[in-house]
């Protein structure tokens, strides 16, 4: 390939971050624009995390999917993607199969929400509340403070309306195009993330991104998460032959709290810091507040 022709590949394919010239060709499409708010998503990290893949693998794994901020930007051909939060994992199965009814729902909601702000979020949640469902859980992800969708032990969304304008239908069913192509390989279970990681071979590639050990034991399905069934079923994958990225906490409150983290000796081979900037938890904890020193820094595990 001449230099030119190489440059313009290198262009259209990879972004401008040089960390993205490594690893495989991002959806530059979906990078920059969400489909799902949530909690602890890696959308600001997702570019970083896959320039650290290898350029090549069998099936694209990711047993806690979330907003799924790396599936969406990876888009492989051959994907596995679970989650145990049931109502999400529905979600992504309609917008894989059923994109127009999301767009419907969202354009009918969105009309509501403009006349009546409290009103309609009120009634969304307490309709998600009365009976979980995909799509009322995409409209509070979409509306709710700060996009952190906060369960209660009993399982009941409790975040308040958030101050933004949601975006406008037609900005929303454009989204939907895009990551519904982004999904069209991947396989989506509602399980939990040892029956995932279960599914893995020789050559695959899994990135798990668990509810964060420090903050998020008090949102969504985190209760049901436990770190030491996470280091057996990255210790199995890796006997197989299987390559594990793991995100985790690095440290809270800029650098002065630092996270403990018992991990097996060797199980990693690599650990890559990354800057992530304010907590979308904290920010929603101190509303009002300032949000000096609540920087937030992740880090990446490889285990190869
Ligand atoms: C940090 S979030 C993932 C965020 C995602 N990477 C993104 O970009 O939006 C962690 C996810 O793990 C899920 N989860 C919690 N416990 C789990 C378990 N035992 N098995 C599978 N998923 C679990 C939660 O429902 C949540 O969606």
């Amino acid at each position: 390939m001449s230099t030119t022709r190489l440059d313009k590949w290198v262009k259209r394919n990879y972004s401008s971050d040089k960390s993205a010239m490594f690893g495989p060709p991002m959806n530059r499409e979906v990078l920059n624009k969400q489909f799902l708010k949530w909690i602890g998503s890696k959308q600001r990290l997702a570019r970083e995390i896959i320039s650290y893949m290898p350029k090549r693998y069998g099936t694209y794994i990711e047993p806690f999917l979330g907003g799924g901020a790396v599936l969406g930007a990876l888009s492989p051909q051959v994907g596995i993607a679970g989650d145990v939060l049931k109502p999400l994992i529905e979600l992504w199965v309609m917008l894989k199969e059923k994109p127009e009814t999301l767009v419907k729902y969202y354009t009918v909601k969105w009309r509501e929400y403009i006349k009546n702000r409290l009103e309609t979020y009120l009634q969304v949640r307490s309709t998600y509340n009365a009976s979980p469902n995909p799509l009322d859980l995409l409209f509070l992800s979409r509306t709710c403070y700060g996009g952190v969708i906060r369960f209660t032990k009993e399982g009941q969304i409790s975040t308040p309306i958030g101050p933004h304008t949601p975006i406008p239908p037609a900005a929303f069913e454009n989204r939907v195009k895009l990551w519904s192509r982004a999904v069209q390989g991947t396989r989506f279970l509602h399980a939990d993330f040892q029956e995932t990681m279960d599914l893995a071979k020789e050559g695959d590639v899994v990135y798990c991104d668990p509810p964060y050990l420090y903050s998020q034991s008090i949102v969504y399905g985190a209760q049901s998460f436990s770190i030491n069934r996470l280091w057996k079923s990255i210790e199995r994958c890796v006997e197989n032959g299987t390559k594990v990225m793991l995100s985790i906490d690095g440290s809270k409150k800029s650098g002065h709290v630092k996270l403990y983290l018992d991990k097996p000796a060797d199980l990693f081979k690599r650990e890559i810091r990354m800057r992530v900037g304010k907590s979308m938890l904290r920010r929603f904890q101190k509303r009002g507040l300032t949000m000096t020193g609540e920087d937030v820094e992740d880090r990446l595990l490889l285990t190869w």
